[in-house]
């Protein structure tokens, strides 16, 4: 083979070196995996201000600060608002469907896990004999898996004292 035949190859071998590295380095500017800025979904009571809270019910196992005080003057109207975040997976209306959890109208004066027509978590049907009162619900809602470990209630809980007993007073609040 000629010099020039030589040449040749290796210039071609080169080039589609050459071509490869580019579109590795293209491909990289192109396609640039964005990183969101902010969390999608914050969990309410995760915004900065209260991680402190967050972090001392962490390091106190004991549970949940208690809503008796606050329910004295928790908000019905407000708790409607925090309850957006259940409306993923359960209905407030009276005779409202099933989904994927539990219609809660009238949830207060019920017994735990009776709800008609709904598969119940064995977790849960475990306190079937129990009604949800205050004490029960601020413990559930600050952290279903505490209270039921084994809940399908795949819900990080509401942190904040003051959302739990808003919460609560809207769920009195339907009867
Ligand atoms: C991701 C879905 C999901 C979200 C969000 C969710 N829940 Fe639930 N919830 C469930 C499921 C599933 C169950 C049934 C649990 C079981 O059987 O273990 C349940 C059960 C319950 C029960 C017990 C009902 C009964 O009849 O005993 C209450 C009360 C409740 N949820 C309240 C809430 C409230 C209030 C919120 C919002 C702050 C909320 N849940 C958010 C899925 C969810």
């Amino acid at each position: 083979m000629s010099s020039f035949e030589w040449n040749k190859i290796i210039a071609s071998v080169l080039t589609a070196m050459i071509v490869a590295m580019v579109a590795g380095i293209l491909s990289t500017q192109i396609v640039r995996p964005r990183h969101l800025e902010k969390d999608a979904y914050t969990p309410p009571g995760a915004e900065a201000g209260a991680a402190a809270p967050t972090a001392a019910a962490a390091t106190a196992p004991a549970g949940p600060d208690p809503i008796d005080a606050l329910m004295a003057k928790a908000d019905p109207a407000k708790g409607q608002q925090v309850a957006k975040v259940c409306l993923q997976c359960h209905t407030f209306d009276k005779g409202g469907a099933n989904k994927i959890g539990p219609n809660l109208f009238d949830v207060t004066e019920e017994n735990i896990a009776s709800a008609p027509g709904y598969q119940f978590s064995q977790a849960l049907s475990a306190d079937k004999g129990d009604k949800w009162d205050v004490d029960k619900l601020n413990k559930w809602l600050f952290n279903p898996q505490n209270f039921a470990k084994g809940t399908k209630m795949s819900f990080p809980g509401l942190p904040k004292a003051q959302d739990r007993a808003d919460v609560v007073a809207y769920l009195q609040s339907l009867k």
